[in-house]
């Protein structure tokens, strides 16, 4: 079955990210010219998503209104004849249909997740963490879906991370198939010992997850920080019918992280068509003085 909804947690409270996420979304936290989240919408159309649905809660609203039309605005571009700006404004509404539904409590990924089963009904779906922006040639969740297509299990995007770090991600069993595809048979949530380590293989910002979940998720109880865990879920997935992983290409940036961010900022403004030049010169000039 191909591969056309896609979900969008961004019901968390981004508590490594204040003051600035006290009010301000993390996921609407601007990378140069537009808010994290319109890189993740663009990302998924991309790789042949149609359908979004946006996980929100109180406060929110002004991802509804990014994803909207602006006929103010709108007309006031259009009369003073900036039709470039004005193309780019209604192509963001544009971009797919976008869907949103409120997590009424913020009890943990997992629970988010669980928020869109109408939504998803009897189909295979993506998930794309509403504050890891991916950017790379080949969008990430294309490269997932492919996998699925392929090995026809739920699909995770992995990569390696440090070892004095794995206590703050999850951490994988798994065996290489070919290349960059391996398969998953068990995991764990922030191992705090050293014995629980399976591999130092993480789950980054992207899986694709078959309607089986819901049940599991139903039956998950708090985890690792006294919340739902979609990790602990898609462990029984993996140990009962087994998950491809995919160490996907591209640079993941982590918005709920000051210094994510920071990257980000940098890492996409040297790439920009219009600025990269120009903020090129600056930091050469910047480096030179530190
Ligand atoms: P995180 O655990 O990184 O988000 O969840 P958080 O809870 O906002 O983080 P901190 O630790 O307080 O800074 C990953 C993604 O899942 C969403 C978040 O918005 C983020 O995009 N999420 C998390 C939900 O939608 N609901 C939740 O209950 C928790």
């Amino acid at each position: 079955m191909k591969v056309t909804k896609a979900v969008i947690p961004a019901a968390g409270l981004g508590t490594r990210v204040l003051p600035a996420t006290k009010s301000l979304p993390k996921e609407m936290l601007t990378i140069v010219d537009k808010p994290a989240i319109q890189y993740i919408v663009e990302e998924a159309v991309n790789s042949g998503i149609t359908d979004i649905l946006i996980i929100t809660n109180r406060g929110k609203g002004i991802i509804e209104d990014h994803f909207d039309r602006s006929p103010e605005l709108e007309e006031r571009l259009l009369a003073s004849g900036k039709k470039d700006v004005y193309d780019q404004v209604v192509s963001i509404s544009r971009l797919a249909n976008i869907y949103f539904v409120r997590q009424k409590e913020t009890k943990g990924l997992g629970h988010a997740v669980n928020c869109a089963r109408s939504f998803v009904g009897n189909e295979p779906f993506a998930v794309l963490y509403g504050d890891d922006v991916i950017i790379g040639d080949d969008p990430a969740c294309g490269q997932l879906i492919r996998a699925y297509e392929k090995y026809g299990k739920a699909v995770l995007g992995i990569k390696s991370v440090p070892e004095d770090s794995i206590s703050k991600y999850s951490s994988l069993k798994v065996e290489n198939l070919e290349g960059n595809i391996y398969s998953c048979t068990d995991m764990i949530e922030k191992p705090q010992k050293k014995e629980d380590v399976l591999s130092l293989y993480s789950i980054l910002g992207r899986c694709v997850l078959t309607p089986d979940i819901f049940d599991i998720l139903d039956n998950t109880k708090p985890g690792a920080g006294g919340e739902i865990q979609l990790t602990d879920a898609m462990k029984t997935l993996a140990r009962t019918v087994g998950m491809t992983g995919v160490d996907f290409t591209g640079k993941r940036y982590d918005m709920g992280d000051k210094l994510g961010i920071l990257e980000a900022t940098v890492e996409i403004a040297l790439k920009n068509p219009l600025l990269g030049e120009s903020f090129k010169a600056y930091l050469k000039k910047l480096v030179k003085s530190l």
